[in-house]
Parts: C-alpha cells; structure tokens; sequence
C-alpha cells in the first residue's frame, strides 16, 4: 500500500548500533578471561582471527565516545561469558565483571542506552569440553550466568536480549561445535535446552527487575516462494517454520511450532523434554523481540532426488536447501553484495509486519547491515556511499512497516565499528567506523569515521 505521507520516526526511537563480544573486543586471554569456543577458531590462511579483533577492550572508552559524537541513543552489544566467569560456571573474574560495568557507566554518561545480548556464539570453552548445549548441565550454567548478569548490571539494563540466533546456531551448525559436527537429532536436544536457557533468563530477570524486558534475538526472514505452484508456497511455509517461527512460537508463547513438530517426529529429531520443562517454557514469555535481519530466502518445493542441499552463493560454509522439504531458488529481483549477500529492503517491511502480525510485540532490529571491502582512500577518508544507499532504502521500508502498523521500537545496524566477520574475516566490513588494520597487520587499530557515520548522524539529529 502507498501512503500519501509518512509520520516521521518517534523521539524515543532508538537508533542504535551492534556489536558482539567475540567479534570487537579481543584482549582474549587477558585479564582473567577464559576460552570460548571462538578462540578455537583457526581460519584458512590470509583470514584473521578474533584474538585481537577491534581492541575495544583497551579502546572502549574512545569508542563510546565516538557513539556519543555520532548522537547514537542505543548500543547492543553482548557480554562475553567466559570473560565473566571463565570456566562458564563455579569462579567469577571481578576484573571481567569490571569491564562491563564500565561500560555500562561510560553509555549511560552518555545519554545511551544499553541493549545487552547474554550470549552471541561463544560458549566458554570448559563448558564446551564437557558437552556444550548437548549436555543438559549448560542450561544450568547459563541460569547462574544470568543471574550473576542481573544481580550485577540489572540496575542499569533496561533491555536484555538472551541468546543470539539461537537458530542460526541449529541450522549452520559448524562454527559452533568445533571438531565434531553433530547428528540433526543432537542439535535439536541442544535447540531445547537453548530454549530453557533463555526461558531461566526470562524468569529471572522478571524476577529481579520487573521493570526491564527480556527477548531472543533470532535472525528472522520472510521466505517467498519462487512461483504461484501451490507446491512452492508449502516448501516456504515449511522452511518459514523450520527456520523462524519455531524459535518464536517457543519464545512467545512457550510452545512447539506444531508443523516443526511433527517435521522433528517424522525424521526422528524430537528433543528428550523433561517433566517441568514445558511448563517452564510456557511462563516464561518474551516482552520484546530483536529480530537480526539482512535478507529474504526463496524456495521452491523439495526434488527429493538427493540434489535438495547446496553451498549458498558458492560458500561452503553456509548450505541451503533440505533434502525432502525444500531448495533453494533464485529470485531474479535482487542484488547482491560484493559477498554474495542478497539486498532486500523491501523484505525488511514484509518480514517486520510478518513477525508483529503473529506475536503482537515491540519489535527492536537488533542487526541489519551491508558488508563490504571498504577502503581508505587517499584523502584519508572512507567513501562508503553504498552503505549510505542500504540503510537509507531499509530505514524507508521500517518507516513504511510502522506506517503499517508495526510497532518497532529501535534500529541498531550492524555494525557500530568494523569486526570480525563471523567466517570472513577483516576485509568484510559492516562498520560506521572504519579501523585501519587489515588480516594480518593490525597497524595501529585507529579509527576514522567513514561518510556513512557523518550521514547516520545528520539522520539521527533529524
Ligand atoms: C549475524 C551475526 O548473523 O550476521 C553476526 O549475529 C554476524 O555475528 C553478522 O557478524 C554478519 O555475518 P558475517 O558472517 O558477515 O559476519
């Protein structure tokens, strides 16, 4: 629908901007941290690691004062949880517990609100070693990790988040379990043990600070069927459950998607759920949602002739499609990124109004951003003005979701400051904030505010 005019965004709209713990701070063994899974990670050669990452453990200040300068009014970031206790249970490290705290006073100086993830892919290393999410004793773990979150920080958090892309943990299983993939049927015991985890959280938090809200951050997309077949529309509805409704259903109103339920019966995949364990789920319901967008998927229906799963754009790492139940399709109405990366702005408004449509809840974008090989140019500057164009064009389609109906709360792209891609490495950027190191040589980690930051600002401001 076309409307003849737009309301502008509210006042106490949050702008903000992401990060994760693993991906921006490094110092990964200092000061008492222990191990995460992450740490582990050894990538191919010419690709860095995440042991020094962004340095924002030694740079935090300075960065919070470049969020000030650009007018951010919300910060996501996540906690490191072997940073706070480095075995993921038992010993706390005061000087982990420190850092977050001064973090947390050097935003709120500022004006800016914390929106704090509790856990963004690295499980503390001691817990992996004895089980990780398969064993049923990390959902233990993680509910006296929270506490120690709450009963430290609860004063000052008015938005939690509990678990990021708990279903992007499920569906692109390897960089989460390392040295070992696990069977579909243990991935999903971890899936619901993933759920009372956060479902603890939930509880606690409501508990001890009534007053703040708690969600999951999934990484939500709408999923379109390549053509009118009848046979498409039900491969994406499949996958649309599969994918995302299942981790939502389960947060919001604490109960199995009853299509993935019977999808898990079928295969033999249902979780072993324990006497309480519903029950649990069932009160322990969400108050907000983030949803981590960047773009939709297409399917057709399922050959079921051994073809169905493939690489996405050519990366190994991530595999689409499901033997019997869908593949992937081409949809000849997008672009892509310099990685491959599908642009769909307009998926951002039928994602949005899918999500509210079905759960009624704020909504809060925690990430949505445009990774790219940015360069500094000789003028000293970087020139992103691709970046500027992306979130222009998916801020436009939020407005227009609200418009809709939508209620949405806040916008935090990613990334506040260039990472540490997940599997990518340095090269690919996502930053308002440029930092000059590349893989191997980290130079001296300066920042420069790229254009997209003086533009973010003038928005922001407007
Ligand atoms: C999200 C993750 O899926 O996508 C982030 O929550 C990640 O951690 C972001 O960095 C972008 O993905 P990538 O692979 O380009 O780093």
């Amino acid at each position: 629908m076309h409307y003849k005019q737009l309301k502008p965004f509210p006042k106490d709209f949050l702008w903000g901007a992401s990060t994760s713990a693993y991906q921006v701070e490094g110092a990964f063994d200092e000061d008492g941290k222990g191990l995460s899974i992450q740490d582990l990670h050894t990538p191919p050669q010419g690709i860095t690691d995440f042991k020094v990452a962004s340095d924002h453990y030694h740079k935090m200040k300075e960065d919070v004062q470049l969020m000030a300068d650009l007018g951010l009014k919300a910060y996501r970031f996540s906690i490191s949880w072997s940073r706070v206790l480095p075995n993921g249970e038992g010993q706390i490290n005061p000087k982990g517990i420190q850092f977050y705290n001064d973090l947390l006073n050097e935003l709120l100086a500022h004006g800016i609100e914390p929106i704090v993830t509790m856990y963004h892919f690295d499980l503390p290393l001691e817990l992996y070693k004895k089980g990780g999410w398969t064993s049923r004793s990390t959902v233990q773990a993680f509910e006296e990790y929270a506490k120690i979150l709450f009963e430290n920080y609860g004063d000052r958090v008015r938005y939690w988040l509990t678990i990021n892309e708990q279903n992007c943990m499920i569906i692109h299983p390897n960089a989460m379990n390392p040295g070992k993939v696990p069977s579909q049927k243990e991935l999903y015991q971890q899936n619901h043990h993933m759920f009372l985890a956060s479902a603890k959280a939930v509880t606690l938090c409501h508990e001890m600070y009534p007053e703040s809200k708690i969600g999951p951050a999934p990484n939500i997309t709408a999923i379109y069927a390549e053509k009118c077949d009848p046979s498409d529309v039900i491969a994406a509805e499949d996958w649309e459950n599969i994918r995302c409704w299942l981790y939502l259903d389960m947060a919001v109103h604490g109960r199995y998607n009853s299509f993935v339920w019977s999808y898990l019966k079928e295969k033999g995949w249902t979780p072993v759920i324990e006497e309480g364990d519903m029950e649990l789920l069932k009160n322990a319901k969400a108050d907000f949602i983030g949803v981590n967008y960047y773009a939709t998927a297409t399917v057709a229906a399922s050959k079921n002739d051994g073809t169905d799963r493939q690489a996405r754009s050519g990366d190994q790492q991530i595999m689409v499609g499901e033997e019997g139940v869908y593949r992937a399709a081409i949809n000849p109405y997008l672009e892509k990124t310099e990685f491959g990366w599908l642009v769909d702005s307009i998926g951002l408004r039928v994602t949005l109004r899918r999500i509210y449509d079905r759960y009624h809840l704020p909504l809060l974008i925690t990430e949505n951003g445009l990774g790219a090989y940015d360069e500094l140019s000789d003028d000293g500057h970087v020139h992103d003005q691709y970046r500027i164009d992306y979130l222009e064009r998916h801020f436009h389609q939020a407005q227009l979701a609200m418009a809709d109906g939508v209620d949405l709360i806040g916008y935090c792209p990613w990334a506040f400051i260039d990472l540490v891609s997940t599997h990518q490495g340095y090269k690919k950027r996502y930053g308002f904030v440029y930092v000059d190191r590349d893989e191997e040589d980290l130079k001296e980690l300066k920042r420069i505010k790229k254009d997209s930051y003086f533009w973010y600002k003038y928005f922001i401001k407007q």
